[in-house]
């Protein structure tokens, strides 16, 4: 019997010790690739003069936007976490560059998106490094994006509707799903600060999105517009989705993010439910590999586009849920789709796709904008996902 139970015990040690090194190998070889590319990237991005801002890779030609683009902070914060993952100072060094670049953001008020902006750059450089100074650009910009809460509404304005395509909607006080990644910025300002004004404005975010944003299968609307004076929903619609009623595939990716965060930084039940939920949606609409359509009800599925940078966001949100929960399927859920975005099917071959690491994304179909292109924000989010399965190892 005891010979048995020793058996059984030497067995289950070298499974684990084999899963170990698959996961393990994962991640080293994902590491080592993701150095390749970025390496070009990065040399691109620093020819000339000024710092330049990758955000993607079409027609041939690697794309780079302004400082005030919702997307600037990704590059940074990749370098960040390639530093995390490598241990190279190489990294860090080049990350801190990065980031100083978008030392004016923190001003920036016209739209929410300051939290993505600096919580991937200056977040990530006074986590990782603690570099002085950066507490400071964290305050402030949680400053700025406070200047958006509407406290009639108890919501945070996500876009203004004096300019672009959002003038021409009839919107008043436009909240889209995405403004609750925002939300971290105000948490990490209350924990530096010790002044409870973002927390709370954060938390009444949170509490209105979860309140009106969703449908009863857990799902939500992208975008919401609220009668800043009252707090009325006026609409409840998409902007980047196939349909209103539609389930935009990165929209519920924030969700995802967005609640497990919150209830991180809060401890607040309702929010990990609403995560747990929005989690099940989601298992329960991947298709085989785990990467999902665009959009969940995209019309022309399977004969339609994959969004990489959605299965990113959301391997790292269901990782993260599995260390709030321990519950083993949504650690599952997040290999099965690390595990497709690191084959050829998503995977670019070095030295291809502009030095982005993932191909297959989608900006936004209605618009007609970046389809089917690599982002930065895919990478990012890969990234981190990468580096949450290394830690859960
Ligand atoms: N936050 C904009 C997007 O997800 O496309």
């Amino acid at each position: 019997m005891n010979s048995i139970k020793t058996i059984a015990a030497l067995a289950a040690t070298l499974c684990l010790a084999v899963c170990f090194r698959q996961a393990d190998r994962l991640v080293i070889e994902n590491t080592e690739n993701a150095k390749v590319q970025l390496s070009a990237l990065l040399a691109l991005s620093e020819e000339g003069d000024t710092l330049r801002i990758p955000s993607t890779f079409k027609d041939g030609a690697v794309e780079f936007v302004p400082e005030d683009d919702w997307v600037s902070g990704f590059f940074a914060g990749s370098l960040w976490y390639m530093y995390e993952l490598s241990g190279d100072e190489f990294w860090a060094d080049h990350a801190r560059r990065h980031t100083e670049k978008l030392d004016t953001i923190q001003y920036l008020k016209w739209h929410h998106d300051v939290g993505f902006m600096i919580s991937g750059s200056y977040g990530n450089g006074l986590r990782i490094k603690n570099t002085p100074g950066y507490k400071e650009v964290i305050l402030n910009a949680a400053k700025s994006l406070s200047t958006r809460f509407r406290p009639g509404a108890g919501v945070l304005q996500s876009w203004n509707v004096d300019r672009g395509w959002q003038a021409e909607r009839g919107w008043e006080c436009p909240v889209i799903i995405d403004n609750m990644m925002n939300l971290e910025l105000l948490f990490n300002a209350t924990r530096i600060s010790g002044d409870s004004t973002y927390f709370n404005i954060a938390v009444s975010h949170a509490d209105k999105t979860l309140q009106n944003h969703f449908r009863p299968d857990a799902s939500c609307y992208h975008v919401l517009d609220y009668d800043p004076q009252t707090g009325e929903v006026r609409q409840r619609c998409t902007a980047q989705g196939y349909a209103d009623e539609s389930a935009w595939a990165r929209g519920q990716a924030w969700a995802l993010y967005g609640y497990a965060m919150t209830y991180a930084y809060t401890g607040f039940g309702r929010y990990l439910s609403q995560a747990e939920k929005i989690a099940a949606y989601i298992m329960g609409r991947l298709p085989e590999d785990g990467v999902p359509y665009w959009d969940f009800d995209a019309p022309d599925i399977p004969d339609t586009f994959r969004d990489a940078s959605s299965a990113s966001i959301m391997a790292s949100a269901f990782y993260h849920l599995y260390s709030l929960t321990r519950n083993s399927l949504y650690r599952k859920t997040a290999d099965k789709m690390l595990v497709s975005l690191s084959s050829e099917a998503y995977l670019a071959r070095q030295g291809t796709n502009g030095g982005f690491i993932l191909k297959h994304s989608v900006g936004s179909l209605p618009h007609g904008n970046n389809i089917d292109v690599p982002l930065n924000y895919a990478d990012y989010y890969f990234l981190e996902a990468l580096l949450k399965r290394r830690r859960l190892e």
